[in-house]
């Protein structure tokens, strides 16, 4: 692990040099820690806590006073990576006064260094007030789980006629409105490799090919938690079996009286 912390002019620097950027999603204190320690890049709040966490249907629902506390927790836990806060549905889109808002009260209560939320052009105004704010802004195009209502579904963006020159229109417009970096999610690689090639700043995907200057996934879709995975993403673990592994050795020594043993007791 590198002890360094990264900052925010590092991702532009990777890109130039074609090191790739890692982030991964985290949402509480020891996960934060354990990717922090494994020298993750970038650790994303992502408001993917609300059906992956939560428990809710989708993204929705959730609000920015419930993200609060999972992103100061995973602030706090970040020695070395830089901290990314999602803005969820409805805590934006109003007004860039909204926005300015939301995000001041999301850096402010929780210490995250940067925000990210969902959409291009249409938020352009939004994202150029919060970077004259002085706060760091992250993109995210192409399948934005925030209006799956909108897009019917969970489908695949950067197609059709003009899918790519959309998708590049979209991501110029966020840079220009002083993004630092772009996620783009569940996109044709085609047009990842596009974007990725029209900004000066990086683009993270997930679920868009190998091309854009980094990835980022879902912690627990990647850590084999759960029974289900997108087709995108790939398990480097099997978490999941592993805590029911451990909880059910737990139940069995308890009842089998093996534990506790006399080591973990305490005598007068
Ligand atoms: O909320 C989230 O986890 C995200 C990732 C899918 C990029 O935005």
């Amino acid at each position: 692990m590198s002890p360094k912390k990264v900052r925010i002019h590092h991702f532009k620097e990777m890109k130039q040099r074609g090191e790739k950027i890692t982030m991964l999603t985290a949402y509480d204190f020891p996960t934060a820690r354990a990717f922090d320690a494994a020298g993750v890049d970038m650790l994303l709040v992502g408001d993917s806590m609300g059906d992956n966490m939560l428990g809710m249907e989708s993204t929705v629902p959730l609000t920015v006073d419930e993200m609060i506390p999972f992103a100061r927790a995973v602030s706090r836990a970040a020695q070395h990576a830089f901290v990314v806060a999602d803005l969820p549905f409805g805590s934006y889109e109003v007004s860039p006064e909204q926005a300015v808002e939301s995000s001041i009260r999301m850096m402010k209560l929780s210490g995250a260094q940067a925000i990210k939320f969902e959409g291009g052009r249409r938020i352009a105004r939004q994202v150029k007030a919060v970077t004259d704010a002085g706060i760091p802004f992250c993109g995210h195009l192409g399948f934005t789980p925030q209006s799956e209502n909108a897009l019917g579904g969970r489908r695949i963006q950067g197609r059709g006629d003009h899918g790519i020159e959309d998708l590049v229109a979209d991501a110029l417009a966020l840079q220009e409105a002083g993004a630092f970096a772009v996620v783009l999610e569940m996109v044709i690689a085609p047009a990842a490799k596009a974007v990725t090639e029209a900004l000066d700043i990086p683009t993270i995907g997930i679920g868009a090919g190998s091309d854009t200057d980094g990835q980022v996934l879902v912690w627990l879709d990647m850590a084999g938690v759960g029974d289900w995975h997108p087709s995108f993403s790939k398990q480097f673990g099997s978490v999941g079996q592993a805590m029911t592994d451990a909880a059910a050795a737990y139940v069995g020594e308890v009842k089998a009286v093996t534990f506790p043993g006399p080591e973990h007791r305490f005598d007068a």
